[in-house]
């Protein structure tokens, strides 16, 4: 790591209780940062909180979904350490289904769960960052947040929401020493997939294949540490599947015949035909 996270620093992460989340509050606890973790399952918080081994660790388990409750959960938070100076957004939800068997349920939870509860969160801690003329904001977006994927339309559109927002916000309050940091991770090993809702709110339950051979959670939370203390606008971490948003950028047409296969499959299919890189890239059972 090229800088150190200050020692002391308030840091309050959501979606703590399992995969990035829970790597990420086990990485800023050994730098001496000062903890606050949020999830909706006050047990797995806990034991997330032994695992960091500090004192300096307060727990609010909450339900990013329950919008009118933001204001007051921004107040316990700052309550805790008498501010919070980084603020991260990474508590997020999945739905894997076509836009066709969409149910309007599940569009309300996954767009408060990943856009709007994260929204009105930063609106409540934000004028004290004002006046502070500090805060950072850290927010875990996903491939999904640059460009939509066959059954994650609502996911997609989500994420996308995040990016329109803090992009606003990063140039509004740029004068007034806010940061904003986009994380855009490719696939990472955890069960992001089996926590998934189905289109009419079930749980779709499986890990999908392709993330056998993906980048640890723990190996994301490090990298994420170091674009956040080096004060990164937007970082992309993972494997070549996110090559994916360079395609799109340089290649917007195959980038098109690509998405409307089975993305993952055609990438590997593709990627397996080149030699130099066909063993790493077999396609793999999905
Ligand atoms: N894994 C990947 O490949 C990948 C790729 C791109 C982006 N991401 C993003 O990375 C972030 C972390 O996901 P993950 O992969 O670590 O998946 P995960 O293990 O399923 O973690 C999701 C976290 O979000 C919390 N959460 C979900 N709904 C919530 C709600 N309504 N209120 C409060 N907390 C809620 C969960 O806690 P509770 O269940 O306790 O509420 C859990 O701690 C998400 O934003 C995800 O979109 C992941």
């Amino acid at each position: 790591m090229s800088e150190q996270v200050s020692a002391g620093t308030v840091i309050w992460i959501t979606g703590a209780t399992s995969g990035i989340g829970r790597s990420l509050a086990i990485a800023y606890a050994a730098t001496g940062a000062r903890l606050i973790l949020s999830g909706r399952r006050a047990d797995a918080l806990a034991d997330v909180q032994r695992q960091c081994g500090t004192t300096n660790v307060h727990t609010i388990p909450f339900d990013l979904a329950d919008l009118d409750s933001i204001p007051g959960r921004a107040a316990e938070a700052v309550a805790c350490f008498g501010q919070v100076d980084t603020m991260v957004h990474n508590a997020g939800l999945a739905a894997r289904e076509r836009v066709v068997n969409t149910s309007r349920p599940v569009h309300e939870q996954i767009l408060h769960t990943n856009y709007l509860g994260p929204a009105l969160l930063t609106q409540a801690l934000l004028p004290a960052m004002i006046e502070r003329h500090d805060g950072h904001f850290v927010v875990i977006s996903s491939m999904a947040g640059t460009y939509g994927s066959p059954q994650l339309g609502a996911y997609a559109a989500a994420k996308h929401a995040l990016h329109g927002f803090f992009e606003s916000l990063r140039a509004e309050e740029y004068d007034r020493g806010i940061v904003v940091t986009l994380v855009i991770p490719g696939f990472i090993k955890t069960d992001i997939t089996a926590h998934a809702l189905t289109g009419s709110g079930g749980s779709y339950g499986r890990v999908l294949s392709v993330y056998d051979n993906a980048m640890s959670a723990d190996e994301c939370a490090r990298k994420i540490v170091q674009a956040v203390t080096t004060r990164r606008q937007e970082v992309v971490i993972g494997g070549v599947e996110t090559w994916m948003i360079q395609l799109k950028r340089w290649l917007p047409r195959i980038h098109a015949m690509v998405i409307r296969s089975h993305p993952v499959r055609t990438r590997n299919k593709i990627l397996g035909r080149i030699p130099i890189l066909g063993r790493r890239w077999r396609t793999p059972k999905s």
